[in-house]
């Protein structure tokens, strides 16, 4: 069957080891963000020496490659992007409720929660995903500021359970990396994001960053190139009454990978 493998294990040194089953182990290396440097020393006119950087490494367990249905089981670049994002945020966030959706193996809710003391992580649960995102939070918790919660969130559902109902009432930041590459999951993520939003009173504003690659192919009904699975989503999207805005992808790289101008990071609100 055909299968898709993810960009970034060979644009970057993940150091990675094959486990029996076949799934790797990656460490993604990062830079904690300037003021976590840690600097003791003074010199001998009693000035701060210049820092060290201070490195950390996520490690994550995932696969090569997967055929569509399981593309969470790999890491894809907007999950680093996010992850860049919320350590170039960590003070806003720090003490926000953050809830991520189609989270993958937990990458980017594992960078969260190394400043962010509230963070539940859901996907919907095939081909082990819940497991895996256990198991890699667990090989990560030295990092953690707190626990991370997992519970499953499948867009598809319409009963929702009292645990994650309560979750998505209570978050106020919700993060979604690389969900839209397929129309027909497009409108359950749109309809998960009225959901959301149907939540949201005075008290509690949410916002919804997302991250996702345009990834392009050449139409013969246009004889250009366009970036399909976007454009739907804008298109069901315009109707609805958000604020959708783009956030320039400036900030600093702590993640190694390609930050491509392809790769996109837009803030949704309520109007
Ligand atoms: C391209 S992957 C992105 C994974 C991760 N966020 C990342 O960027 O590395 C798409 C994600 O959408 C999730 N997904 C697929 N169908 C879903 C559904 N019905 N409900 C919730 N999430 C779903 C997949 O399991 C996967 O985690």
């Amino acid at each position: 069957m055909y299968e898709v493998s993810s960009e970034i294990y060979s644009e970057t040194d993940l150091q990675q080891t094959k486990c029996e089953d076949g799934r790797l182990i990656s460490k993604f290396q990062f830079e904690y963000p300037n003021d976590d440097e840690i600097s003791s020393t003074k010199d001998k006119d009693g000035d701060f020496e210049v820092k060290r950087k201070r490195i950390g490494v996520i490690e994550i367990e995932h696969s090569g490659s997967t055929v569509l249905k399981l593309v969470g089981l790999q890491v894809w670049r907007g999950a680093l992007l996010l992850a860049d994002f919320l350590l170039y945020n960590r003070h806003n966030f720090a003490d926000k409720n953050i809830l991520e959706v189609g989270a993958g193996v937990g990458l980017t809710s594992i960078a969260a929660a190394i400043f962010c003391k509230n963070v539940i992580c859901t996907d919907v649960d095939i081909g082990g995903i819940l497991q895996l995102i256990r198991k890699n939070i667990d090989r990560n918790r030295k990092l953690l500021s707190n626990d991370i919660k997992v519970m499953e969130y499948d867009f598809k559902t319409v009963e929702y359970a009292p645990q994650l109902a309560n979750a998505i009432e209570m978050s106020d930041i919700i993060l979604a990396a690389d969900v839209i590459y397929d129309d027909d999951l497009t409108e359950c993520f749109v309809r998960v994001i009225d959901r959301i939003f149907s939540t949201t009173d005075s008290k509690r504003t949410k916002s919804i960053y997302v991250t996702l690659e345009k990834r392009f192919v050449f139409t013969l009904d246009d004889l250009e190139t366009c970036a399909p699975c976007y454009e739907y989503f804008l298109k069901i999207a315009q109707p609805k009454p958000w604020r959708i805005e783009y956030i320039p992808t400036d900030f600093p790289q702590y993640f190694k990978y390609e930050r491509s101008k392809h790769l996109i990071l837009f803030k949704i609100t309520t109007k």
